[in-house]
């Protein structure tokens, strides 16, 4: 029976069949465990040699069980290893990592910089009303502005705002009658140009807004040279011109040192050493009255100034529509993991 048992036992390579093994062999009805069974019939002088002889039996075959056991499961254990192994040298598929585009790099700056000066910030709607794109802002009706080659008018009252000042006015209405403001508003304008190296028919305006008692000239000159320190390098000048819009008085634009030249001319800054960045100005009593502040408590100033131009400095883009063709050269080489 053992070396019946053993022969069996060899060439046996499933868990199952092992199982089936160890139920005939070694089981309830094998003949080991029958033999067992008898041993109450056995005189007093057999009983401890078949009594040792069934035992010695039994615990080879457990022995020889177990380890063909162990054989097996080594066997399948390895043929599983082989069957998941994987190439490890195959090299990877390279994955693309994603960049901020440039210029809402330099809208994120520019923002963090004026929320650092405790601005706020606020959007508004890129269909305005020719009222708050004009009439509140104090722009006549003959101004070269309102023409229909300037502005994509979409009926006689709506069009795309020219400009995010309108969003001065409907600040100022929602804070009034006396409420301190301070506030930039990121947003997308339109005007009806030929798109060039230095036009485009929509770009980005960022607005800024101070109303409160004693603001001064002094104050917009201060916040605007901050800003361009903190965007340009904290030795950058910045430079007041007198200018008009109908909403402020004074009105000035604002030029930094050209950073392309060092100041010393180039082709950017056409050789003047500076470049415009914004406008500005006080903002007009007409424009705080008619948006509910009274002239003759409060004052302000206000500025708009021109992302593309700004990140067309900073980054030394040439061409304006560089920065909406999103061509993967120029996204990745100011790559920022997002
Ligand atoms: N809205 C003006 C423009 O688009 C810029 C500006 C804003 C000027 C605020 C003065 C004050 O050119």
């Amino acid at each position: 029976v053992k070396e019946e048992a053993l022969r069996a036992l060899e060439p046996l390579t499933d868990v199952r069949a092992l199982d089936e093994w160890r139920v005939q062999y070694l089981g309830k009805k094998s003949p080991v465990t029958q033999i067992s069974r008898q041993m109450g019939s056995l005189t007093a002088e057999q009983r401890p040699v078949v009594g040792g002889w069934v035992n010695d039996v039994r615990a080879a075959l457990q022995a020889a069980f177990e380890a063909r056991k162990q054989e097996v499961e080594a066997l399948l254990l390895q043929a599983r290893f082989a069957a998941e192994t994987i190439d490890i040298s195959l090299p990877g598929r390279r994955r693309k990592r994603g960049a901020v585009h440039p210029l809402m790099k330099v809208i994120e700056e520019i923002e963090d910089v004026f929320l650092g000066m405790g601005f706020q910030i606020a959007e508004g709607p890129e269909v305005e009303t020719d009222t708050y794109n004009f009439e509140m802002l104090n722009i006549p009706k003959d101004h070269p502005a309102r023409d229909m080659q300037d502005t994509f008018y979409l009926t006689e009252e709506l069009l795309l705002r020219t400009h995010t000042s309108p969003m001065q006015v409907r600040t100022m209405e929602r804070m009034r009658p006396n409420a301190p403001v301070k506030v930039i508003v990121p947003g997308r304008v339109y005007r009806r140009d030929e798109d060039d190296a230095t036009h485009s028919h929509a770009f980005t305006q960022i607005e800024g807004l101070v109303v409160d008692e004693g603001i001064r000239l002094s104050d917009l000159k201060g916040v605007l040279l901050e800003f361009a320190r903190a965007i340009f390098g904290p030795d950058q000048e910045v430079r007041l011109r007198p200018s008009f819009f109908p909403f402020t008085e004074p009105s000035a634009e604002v030029d930094v040192r050209c950073i392309n030249c060092g100041g010393s001319g180039c082709r950017i800054c056409k050789d003047t050493g500076w470049i415009e960045i914004l406008g500005s100005g006080m903002v007009h009593p007409r424009v705080l009255d008619g948006a509910g502040y009274d002239s003759k408590r409060f004052s302000g100033f206000a500025f708009g100034m021109g992302p593309e131009r700004i990140a067309m400095l900073k980054y030394g883009i040439d061409d304006i529509r560089l920065l909406y063709q999103n061509d993967l050269r120029l996204l990745c080489q100011f790559n920022r993991v997002m």
